[in-house]
């Protein structure tokens, strides 16, 4: 992978996820002061959300496996003015490395449960760090009306391996993202809740919205990978791609919305 394309990435699609992101993260009531675990935290883009809500006496630790994305990470926090209050660390989420109830509660946007692993040990990971009576909290992307007055075209785009990624056709439905709820029973997580989140947007779009919308349309769709009908894959090109005339972000009434899931529970006191 590129990893410059991809910080590039996460970076272009930061507004359309920052809002919503920090709504979920204020639904957590993270308290005041408290330590947390960022998993897969990527260039640390919600650790700074996360950092804000537990207040200036509170700390975050990003973990990722890529030392890339932290390098891009440090640099952001820094120009944020945040580097006291977020620290970072090389590690995978399959062996979290810390020692067990070092956290006080612990998060992950787009990466436990939303990723190629088998999610109910990486759930247990995640819990095992955290102190007793701590938050567990997993959050993803979990669907988007991208294509307003086109249902059909949409329908068959959301079938595809693109459309439905992470998550691949064939794989046990246990392990759907939506299906965490039990996860967290299983992993003897207390409390266990879900809840969705929705964000829209429409014409005028704002240039950084309208680039992250672009960007999405790219990732989710890449052309060379659509498993399309003819017909399909015309009105693809028509609509779906920038430099076409009826390129659908054009429209003057266009409209979008998406939605983010949270899942979260307690550690057993
Ligand atoms: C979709 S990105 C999400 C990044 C960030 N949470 C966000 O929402 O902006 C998934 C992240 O998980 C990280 N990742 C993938 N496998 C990992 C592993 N085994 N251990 C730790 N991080 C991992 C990737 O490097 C990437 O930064």
């Amino acid at each position: 992978m590129d990893m410059n394309l991809y910080m590039q990435s996460l970076l272009v699609a930061n507004p359309l996820r920052e809002s919503t992101l920090r709504t979920v993260i204020e639904t957590l009531q993270l308290p005041l002061g408290s330590s947390g675990l960022d998993a897969g935290c990527g260039i640390g883009l919600q650790c700074m959300l996360l950092a804000e809500a537990v207040g200036s006496t509170g700390h975050v630790t990003g973990l990722d496996i890529s030392p890339e994305l932290l390098n891009r990470g440090k640099e952001i926090v820094k120009e944020a003015g945040l580097s006291e209050r977020i620290s970072f660390q090389v590690g995978d989420v399959t062996n979290i490395p810390f020692d067990n109830e070092t956290f006080d509660w612990a998060w992950s946007a787009d990466c436990i449960g939303y990723g190629p692993w088998e999610p109910l040990p990486l759930l247990k990971e995640l819990s095992r760090v955290v102190k007793p009576g701590g938050m567990v909290a997993i959050s993803g992307w979990s669907s988007e009306n991208l294509l307003p007055g086109y249902p059909r075209l949409e329908a068959h785009l959301r079938s595809t391996s693109g459309g439905m990624a992470p998550f691949i056709h064939g794989k046990s439905p246990k392990t759907h993202f939506l299906r965490a709820l039990s996860w967290f029973r299983e992993a003897g997580l207390k409390e266990p809740n879900a809840k969705v989140f929705a964000n829209s947007f429409h014409a005028p779009l704002r240039r950084d919205i309208r680039n992250a919308l672009v960007d999405l349309f790219t990732m989710r769709w890449p052309e060379g990978e659509l498993e399309l009908s003819s017909e399909d894959l015309e009105e693809f090109r028509s609509l779906c791609q920038p430099e076409s005339p009826g390129f659908i972000l054009n429209l003057s009434n266009y409209y979008a919305f998406f939605t983010h899931t949270l899942f979260w529970g307690k550690t057993p006191a």
